[in-house]
């Protein structure tokens, strides 16, 4: 490792003339002279150029693409196009060798499907490499936007007992033997036996242990794995995917709203300033994407166009009861061309109907509040004209549902009945409740969906490639 430089470090301060050495994996190995060479750390790989007639033809041939070697040599200005600097090699080591007859990856594009299916090799390819920097840089900035404003991280429960949403898509928990789990008198599993005593589940959002936290250090975020059963096999659905959570006492759902555009205003603008050069290769590659769809389909702005777009632009605030008049009244409503038709008022919006708001009407991103009440989860503080709740959804182009939050019910009684009339034990929340009985206040908060946020900012339209691996109905390899 000692004196070890990586491909960010040469290509971005090493001074032409030093000698370095440089470990990566064989990307290209051409003409028995020029290697190409990537370690991860940069978008951009170096050019290794070694004299094939200083070292055995034994090691000339393991110079395979997948192969890791170590190099070690000067830097020096290049003569090619687009690079400023190259390796002349003066000693070479083959750290692990890769059989090209075997290695599945091929110096050739491979499409995204087929890359799916070697999700361990993505990391070896550039735009997989760009991806999982662009993550990594959005998980960074997440910590120190809500760190810079006072926020404290709280690492909320993964096993839990409650079901936060409401909507059963829970992954249970369990150590009982399914073939062999004890029965109560009346046929159940009896589930006093297993581990925790209980029934428990994966969680599938932190928010109520947020809350109780924002009960007491007023600004909090979580931000954590969330698991959740729907067997949607969407381009923008996970059974895992990871949930930033923040919850604020004594905010009302327009301090919600303002929070939530700074905050995705803050993200995008991050990556802009620290991430260029992945930008710019993912802009690259979904140039090339939208060349193969019909014309009438194609965006007529690149990757980076759109999210300056966004940052230029204040997100659009629309009630739901706008929002359903807008949809009635809309073309594909009345030409049928939507799956689900809108009628009346109280009808779930569909990804179809969220994304003709932002594409099609709009054109921008648009907050949706003020949902009916019947169609959101118990905790949502209700509004005075007793059929709505004050809820919101932050929907984006080419996504749908990025953010979903709300004002929450800080009024004991209203929670209560709320929780009666869905059938929600009070015993299971007692301690939810607590924060209520004793020293409420007006609170809100909101869930930004982080692989979606990734899927935006890199241009991939596909929630399956933003997430190393993914868990989707009847896929957990790797
Ligand atoms: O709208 P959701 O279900 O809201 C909550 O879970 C609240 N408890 C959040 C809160 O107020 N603290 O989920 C929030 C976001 C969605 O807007 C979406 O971006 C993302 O989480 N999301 C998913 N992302 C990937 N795969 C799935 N199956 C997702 N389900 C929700
Ligand atoms: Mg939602």
């Amino acid at each position: 490792m000692k004196n070890n430089s990586t491909i960010k470090e040469v290509l971005s301060r090493i001074p032409v003339g030093s000698e370095v050495r440089v470990n990566g994996w064989i990307r290209t190995f051409r003409n028995d002279r020029f290697i190409t060479l990537s370690d991860g750390t940069a978008p951009q790989t170096l050019q290794a150029v070694i004299e094939a007639s200083h070292f055995p033809s034994e090691l000339i041939k393991k110079l395979n693409t997948g192969a890791c070697i170590s190099v070690l040599g000067d830097i020096q200005s290049s003569p090619a196009k687009g690079q400023d600097v190259e390796l002349q090699v003066r000693q070479l080591e083959i750290l692990g060798e890769a059989d090209s007859e075997k290695y599945p990856l091929q110096p050739k594009k491979h499409s995204l499907e087929f890359m799916r299916e070697l999700a361990h090799l993505r990391p070896r390819t550039q735009t997989f490499g760009a991806v999982f920097r662009l993550r990594h840089h959005l998980a960074f900035a997440v910590n120190k936007y809500f760190n810079d404003k006072g926020f404290f991280y709280v690492h909320t429960p993964i096993i839990t007992a409650s079901d936060a949403e409401g909507a059963g898509e829970m992954f249970a928990v369990s150590t009982l033997d399914p073939l062999k789990s004890p029965k109560t008198e009346d046929g159940n599993i009896d589930y006093s036996q297993d581990f925790f005593g209980r029934m428990t589940n994966l969680t599938v959002s932190g928010q109520l242990e947020a809350e109780l936290f924002a009960m007491g250090l007023s600004k909090v975020y979580t931000f954590g794995p969330t698991f959740r059963a729907e067997n949607s096999n969407t381009s923008r659905h996970l059974a895992e995917f990871w949930m930033i959570e923040p919850e604020m006492a004594f905010y009302e759902l327009d301090d919600n709203m303002d929070l939530a555009e700074d905050f995705i205003k803050y993200l995008i603008r991050y990556v802009l300033e620290h991430a260029p050069d992945d930008l710019a290769l993912l802009e690259k590659r979904l140039a090339e994407e939208e060349k193969s769809k019909p014309q009438d389909q194609r965006s007529d702005m690149s990757l980076v166009e759109k999210l300056n777009f966004v940052l230029s632009n204040p997100f659009r605030r629309v009630s739901y009861t706008e929002a359903i008049e807008i949809l009635k009244e809309s073309r594909p409503n009345k030409k049928k061309k939507f799956k689900y038709l809108i009628e009346e008022w109280g009808a779930d919006l569909q990804s179809e109907h969220e994304r003709f708001l932002v594409e099609k009407h709009f054109n921008c991103p648009v907050i949706l509040y003020d949902y009916p009440a019947n169609i959101k989860a118990f905790y949502m503080r209700q509004n005075e004209d007793g059929k709505t709740v004050r809820a919101m959804d932050v929907l984006f182009p080419g996504i749908g549902e990025i953010i979903g939050g709300s004002q929450r019910e800080e009024r004991m009684e209203k929670l209560q009945e709320k929780m009666k009339a869905m059938h929600i034990p009070e015993e299971s929340l007692w301690w939810y409740l607590d924060t209520r009985r004793f020293g409420a206040c007006k609170h809100s908060g909101f869930g930004l969906g982080f692989e979606r946020l990734v899927q935006f900012v890199t241009g991939m339209t596909n929630i399956r490639d933003v997430i190393p691996f993914p868990r989707t109905p009847g896929n957990a390899e790797f």
